[in-house]
C-alpha cells in the first residue's frame, strides 16, 4: 500500500482532548497517547486507523504530509454521542543518509506538539490487516515493537469484550528497556486487566544491553517457547499478527528459522501461513 494511493477525499477536523506522555521521563522514547473528539463526520471501528493531515510546506508545493495512525483504543462517545479515539504517538527523528543530520519527523513530531483544544485535519477511515479469527478457541501471538502495541491494544480488548473469544492470547512486546513500553511499563500497564485471564500472557522482550545499543533480544524469548510455539504454527487455528517498526521482520525470520530447526522449514511454513492470512504484518 502506498500512501499516496489512499483516497483522502473524506477529511474532518478533530480537536485533541488531551494528550499524554505514556512512556516515562527516563525513557529516551516520547510516547504520547492523543485524545481526539473527531465530531459525527466519522464512523470508526476496533481495527482500524486515521489518517493525520499535518501541514505542509507550501513554498515546495505541499499543502499536507499524510500519515498513518492505528486506532488506541475501542473507540468511544461523548457525552452528545460524538465518537472520541485514542491514538498513540511516538516522536520521530531520522538521520538523513546523505547529510548525516538529524531531522524531525514531520506529522509525529505535529501531533506529540499539539495540546487540548487544538484542531486537527483527519483523514480516512482506513483499514488494518488484523481480523478476528473465526475460530473462538484460535491461538493468538501477537508481536509488537514500539507503537506497534496500539492496535493489539485496541484488538485484545476487543475480542475479550466483545466476543466469545476463548482462546489464547500471547503478545511478545519488544523494546529496548522496559522504560520504552508504552501501555506496559510501570506507571501504565493497560495489558494488566487480563493478567487474571488464564488465557494471557505478556512477555517483555528486552535489548540485553541499551546503553550499548543491543538489539532486541526476541531469540531467547521466543526459543525458550521454541518447542510450543512450534507445534502451534503447525495448527491451522494459529494466527501471528506483528505490528511496528520493519526491522523486526529479519530479527523474527531468524529466530523462527531456528524454532523451525532450519530456515527452509521456517520458508515454508511462513508462506503458508501468510497465504492462508495467519501470519500478518503491518510494519512501518
Ligand atoms: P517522517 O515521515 O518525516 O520520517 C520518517 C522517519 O521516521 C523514517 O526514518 C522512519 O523509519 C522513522 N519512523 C517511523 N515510525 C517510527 C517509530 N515508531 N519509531 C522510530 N522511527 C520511526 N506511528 C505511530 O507513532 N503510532 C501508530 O499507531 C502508527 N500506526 C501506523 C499505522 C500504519 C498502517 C502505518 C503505515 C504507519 C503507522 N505509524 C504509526 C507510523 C506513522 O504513520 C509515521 O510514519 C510516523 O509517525 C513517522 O512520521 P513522521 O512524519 O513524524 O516522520
Amino acid at each position: 500500500m502506498r500512501l499516496q494511493e489512499l483516497d483522502t477525499s473524506n477529511r474532518f477536523t478533530a480537536t485533541v482532548v488531551s494528550s499524554q506522555r505514556i512512556t516515562p521521563e527516563a525513557s529516551q522514547d516520547e510516547v504520547r497517547e492523543l485524545v481526539l473528539d473527531v465530531g459525527a463526520a466519522l464512523d470508526l471501528d476496533v481495527g482500524q486507523s486515521v489518517g493525520v493531515l499535518a501541514p505542509g510546506q507550501k513554498e515546495f508545493g505541499q499543502d499536507h504530509h499524510l500519515r498513518l495512525y492505528s486506532v488506541a483504543d475501542l473507540p468511544e462517545k461523548t457525552d452528545t454521542g460524538t465518537p472520541r479515539i485514542k491514538i498513540c504517538v511516538k516522536r520521530c527523528t531520522y538521520i538523513d543518509d546523505y547529510s548525516g543530520e538529524r531531522y524531525d519527523g514531520v506529522a509525529s513530531n505535529y501531533l506529540c506538539d499539539r495540546r487540548a483544544g487544538d484542531e486537527l485535519t483527519l483523514t480516512g477511515p482506513f483499514g488494518l490487516p488484523f481480523e478476528v479469527p473465526p475460530e473462538q478457541d484460535a491461538s493468538l501471538i501477537l508481536i509488537a515493537t514500539s507503537t506497534g502495541i496500539a492496535p493489539f491494544r485496541a484488538f485484545v480488548r476487543h475480542l475479550y469484550e466483545r466476543t466469545d473469544f476463548a482462546g489464547r492470547i500471547w503478545l511478545f512486546y519488544g523494546a529496548r528497556s522496559g522504560l520504552d513500553m508504552a501501555y506496559l511499563n510501570e506507571e501504565r500497564d493497560d495489558f494488566a486487566q487480563y493478567y487474571d485471564k488464564e488465557t494471557f500472557e505478556a512477555f517483555k522482550v528486552l535489548s540485553p544491553r541499551p546503553a550499548w545499543g543491543d538489539d532486541i533480544d526476541w531469540g531467547s524469548t521466543i526459543e525458550e517457547r521454541g518447542e510450543e510455539i512450534w507445534k502451534l504454527l503447525s495448527e491451522a487455528k494459529t494466527y501471528v499478527y506483528v505490528a511496528g517498526l520493519e526491522q523486526v521482520r529479519d530479527a523474527l525470520d531468524g529466530v523462527f528459522a531456528k524454532v523451525a530447526g532450519n530456515g527452509e522449514l521456517w520458508e515454508r511454513r511462513r508462506a503458508e501461513m501468510v497465504a492462508g492470512k495467519r501470519w500478518v504484518e503491518l510494519l512501518y
